[in-house]
């Protein structure tokens, strides 16, 4: 097999494509023959060694892929070669094959490309975890949703459609706006060159957003926290932008707003059945033509570099899916 391997976190340059033995897949794992594999921004964060989960070294990165078994582990009797599956590994995607936990795998329902598979679990589970969950988003309430064009952004426009809500999707360009009105957003706001809160207010009527969806963080948050709905609810779903905010505890207050973390990994490990049902119903919309990845480029797996630096600076719409071919 070949894999790109992280054994310096110190950056994706420091990133190699090597040849090594193919794993044979321990008790309870599977290995899978990757067809695609889809670029996270934490898959970015992990090979700088700035995110939360600190694989051993070396390690290969890719947390998210799709492809077919070939080889199952003892104990594994729900699985089986030749079976065509999707799975959220947290590493080990960026390569032609990997070794990965049965219970981490989703059974491919027919239909179910492998591009669009590989891009799936984490944008939808995520989202649908933020909006029903978390964010118990009611049809006919305003979706705010930040960073709209990227991966999780794109979730968030669909499913927010999906329940019912008048969805406002923000960016930080026409290009990226554009592609939120394809996915049905109701409404569009540049954040590089408007002004957030005075176009929140015309757009709401003065009223604000009930829910906001925030993968962005950084000097975005306080201003539109300000700008929520009484009794809103601001989903806090990630940092693209580099910065933590720090939010001034009157404003929650003010507003009888609530500020709600969202953690979808751990809710997947704690809440094993609430996360299988999640993505039981987010497979069947799929089939249904529901929801969709949107997916910007297919790279071959080799061209990992310049998908990262594509991501990097902002230039992505959607996902980029990494293929072997
Ligand atoms: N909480 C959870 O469970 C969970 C799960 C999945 C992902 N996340 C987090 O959600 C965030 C988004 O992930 P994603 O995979 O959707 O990433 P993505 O596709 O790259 O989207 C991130 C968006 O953030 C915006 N952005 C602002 N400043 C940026 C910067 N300096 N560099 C890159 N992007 C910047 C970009 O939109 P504009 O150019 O329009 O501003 C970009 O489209 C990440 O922080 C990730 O860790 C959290």
């Amino acid at each position: 097999m070949h894999a790109w391997l992280c054994e310096n976190p110190i950056g994706v340059e420091a990133l190699t494509w090597k040849e090594s033995p193919t794993p044979e897949p321990k008790a309870g794992e599977v290995r899978i023959a990757i067809r695609a594999a889809s670029l996270n921004f934490p898959d970015l964060l992990i090979v700088q060694n700035k995110y939360q989960m600190k694989p051993p070294l070396p390690f290969v990165p890719g947390s998210e892929y799709a492809g077919v078994i070939e080889a199952v582990g003892a104990g594994v009797a729900h699985l089986k070669p030749g079976d065509r599956v999707a799975a959220f590994g947290g590493t080990g995607g960026f390569g032609t094959h990997a070794c990965v936990s049965a219970a981490l795998v989703m059974p491919l329902p027919p239909g179910f490309a492998f591009d669009d598979a590989a891009a799936f679990i984490l944008t939808y589970g995520t989202t649908h975890h933020a909006l029903i969950d978390r964010g118990a988003l009611k049809s006919g309430e305003t979706l705010l949703v930040l960073g709209a064009a990227g991966g999780v952004g794109t979730a968030a426009i669909q499913i927010g459609k999906l329940l019912g809500a008048r969805v406002i999707a923000a960016a930080s360009s026409d290009e990226k706006l554009e592609l939120c009105r394809e996915l049905g957003a109701d409404a569009t706001i540049n954040y590089a060159s408007g002004n957030l809160r005075e176009e929140l207010k015309s757009l709401t009527g003065g009223k604000g957003p009930d829910v906001v969806y925030d993968p962005v963080g950084g000097d975005l948050a306080e201003p539109v926290f300000r700008s929520i709905a009484w009794r809103g609810r601001y989903l806090v779903i990630g940092f693209a932008q580099g910065g933590i905010p720090a939010l001034p505890l009157n404003l929650p207050l003010l507003k009888g707003a609530s500020l709600v973390g969202v953690f979808w990994g751990e809710f997947a490990r704690r809440e094993p059945k609430a996360h299988a049902q999640a993505l039981a119903e987010l497979a069947r919309w799929y089939t249904e033509g529901k929801v969709k990845p949107v997916i910007d480029q297919r790279l071959p797996m080799r061209d990992l570099p310049r998908a990262f630096e594509l991501m990097g600076s902002r230039k992505v719409r959607g996902k980029l899916v990494m293929t072997n071919d």
